[in-house]
């Protein structure tokens, strides 16, 4: 098999030619040719000035470097798209099939025998996941790290549930305009990713799970040298990779591991976005990822992990409690750890080096859960015929089981207008209805999920209410949530059909979410929608693309025409 330089050479009838080529080329950069008759190990480099999670990258990149070195293969570093939250337009989750698709081509088009990928920002890891299950080359996964906590006033902060807390507190008038900067300055102390068990935590605990990434990956601090020196030791695994070959990512993503990874996203109380992100990840595999069996495993499986926004910690905490390996050792009959990893080992051989702090409370054995069900639920009616979901762990108890009236809202725009007015209908017992912010509707399923409390409720002193839409939600945010309610409103679906005044029953012990309104007038309702598509389909470009292929949440908001048929060769 052609290694290094020479991988994926087009003769066009001369291969010697090619190669010499190459070499003229890249010996413009000083490679001798001893460097350059080595495997080659890619390395993503995802640093951008517009991504402040990312900012150790080119320390890390340093790092894998060196350990790919120090075992003997060659390491080439190249650029992909990278993706920040909070500076993404329209929304990030827009562009992460494009970061998908750059990563897989980039790794497809550039001579490397194993490749290691450095992300975190919520979309990143996902979009990378996508392409290595796609390209099926040996891949080795460096999450960045999460972010140290902030203080302000002896209290410790997250980005970003402390960031909604004290935000609407703010709005609320409890925290006056001095106080509310001070805050911004203290919420996001260093580079790396949201320290909660948001999106980007749950993505990195999962991917370790999964054994794409070395144990311990998802919890080491970003700025801390011992992630330096996991990105080292990633380096000198993905080397052998490339001279040895070992695990593909084909061999790690089974059914065992998908099933691992629901099991570990419900015990550490992990992002709604995970879902859709496993979703799309196994479509990039012969597997498919069922809601009805995630919901079914969250039956059994209790929240172990003691992290915000379900919880009181941050992710150093889980770190210096033993992360996911103690976690897994917890966890115990309910992982599979015959599951192998990237290293080689099995899962059983990581739990077998968990470390076991003595006092730490933030991993909870199974005797004393945080909740004894676990995080996520999905829910089914006339509201959702193809699912919903809810975040169980992060929503008010007395809400579980609510009938109220509804008060909707036709776009985020309209949502903008009109839920601070002072005139608008509403109590803390109605239902907000939020529609047209699914994958085609926004379009991109923005995290728009979490209404925010209408101020003139939030200063009765209203904390949560049972808001329902088919956006997504940030990880980062509490409530009584009913989300990527499927199919979504603008193709259509049953939350079109919704008026305000409408009764709307959430029932999460019976897993339902329906709207109290009979059949014959849905129909007419129905008969009633305009014909054709809510959002006129974009005249070029992605945004062309991605309107006309996008795929629903259930299916992880994939490109259909991406998603692997099962029994495609890879
Ligand atoms: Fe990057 Fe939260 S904004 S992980
Ligand atoms: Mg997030």
């Amino acid at each position: 098999m052609a290694r290094g330089l020479r991988k994926g050479l087009t003769s066009y009838g001369d291969e010697g030619f090619a190669l010499f080529l190459r070499k003229a080329f890249i010996k413009a950069m000083g490679y001798s040719d001893d460097a350059l008759d080595r495997p080659i190990v890619g390395i993503t480099n995802t640093y951008s000035d517009y991504n402040p999670c990312h900012g150790n990258a080119p320390a890390l990149v340093e790092a894998v470097k060196r350990g790919v070195m120090l075992a003997g293969a060659m390491p080439m570093v190249f650029p992909t798209i990278s993706i920040h939250e909070s500076f993404a337009h329209p929304t990030s989750m827009f562009l992460r099939n494009l970061m998908a698709m750059d990563t897989e081509e980039m790794i497809r088009a550039q001579p490397m025998d194993a490749v290691v990928v450095i992300g975190g920002c919520d979309k990143t890891l996902p979009a990378q996941i996508m392409a290595a299950a796609s390209v099926d080359l040996p891949t080795v996964v460096v999450p960045v790290g999460p972010m140290v906590v902030g203080h302000h006033r002896g209290e410790v902060l997250g980005a970003c549930t402390d960031c909604r807390r004290l935000w609407s507190a703010h709005r609320a008038g409890e925290i006056d305009e001095v106080e509310i900067e001070t805050v911004n300055g203290r919420l996001a102390p260093s580079v790396g990713t949201c320290m909660v068990m948001g999106t980007a935590s749950t993505m990195a605990c999962i991917t370790e799970t999964m054994g794409l990434s070395l144990p311990m990956s998802a919890t080491i601090p970003a700025p801390h040298a011992e992630r330096l020196r996991l990105a080292e030791a990633s380096g000198k695994v993905a080397a052998k990779l490339a001279v040895e070959g070992g695990p593909r990512p084909s061999d790690l993503l089974t059914p065992k591991a998908f099933r691992n990874a629901m099991v570990v996203m419900q015990a550490i109380g992990g992002s709604t976005n995970g879902i859709v992100h496993l979703a799309a990840i196994a479509g990039r595999t012969p597997h498919r990822f069922a809601l009805q069996t995630l919901d079914e495993i969250g039956r059994e499986v209790p929240v172990l992990v003691d992290l915000k926004p379900s919880g009181a910690h941050y992710m150093e905490h889980f770190h210096h409690a033993g992360g996911v390996p103690r976690l897994l050792a917890q966890l115990g009959d309910l992982v599979d750890l015959d599951a192998p990893t990237v290293t080689g080992a099995t899962l059983r051989e990581v739990v077998a080096t968990a470390e076991d702090v003595p006092g730490q409370d933030v991993i909870r054995p199974r005797s004393a859960p945080i909740k004894a069900e676990g995080s996520m639920v999905v829910l089914h009616g006339n509201l959702a015929p193809g699912g919903a979901v809810l975040k169980q762990a992060a929503a008010t108890e007395r809400l579980l089981q609510h009938t109220g009236r509804a008060v909707v809202f036709d776009s985020v725009i309209d949502m903008a207008a009109r839920i601070d007015d002072p005139d608008l209908e509403v109590t803390a017992d109605d239902v907000l209805v939020l529609r047209n912010t699914g994958p085609k509707g926004a379009p991109g399923m923005p995290e728009a999920g979490y209404l925010p409390i209408p101020k003139k409720l939030g200063r009765q002193g209203v904390k949560d209410m049972v808001r329902i839409s088919d956006a997504r939600m940030s990880g980062t945010a509490f409530g009584t949530i009913v989300l990527h309610i499927t199919p979504e409103s603008a193709i259509g679906g049953p939350l079109a059909l919704v008026r305000s005044g409408d009764m709307i029953r959430l029932d999460v012990a019976g897993r339902s979410i329906d709207l109290l309104v009979d059949e014959d007038e849905l129909a007419r309702r129905r008969a009633d929608l305009p014909a054709g598509p809510v959002r006129p389909v974009p005249e070029r470009g992605y945004a062309r693309l991605y309107a006309q292929t996008v795929l629903q949440a259930d299916e992880g908001c994939d490109f259909d025409f991406m998603v692997r048929k099962p029994d495609e060769a890879s």
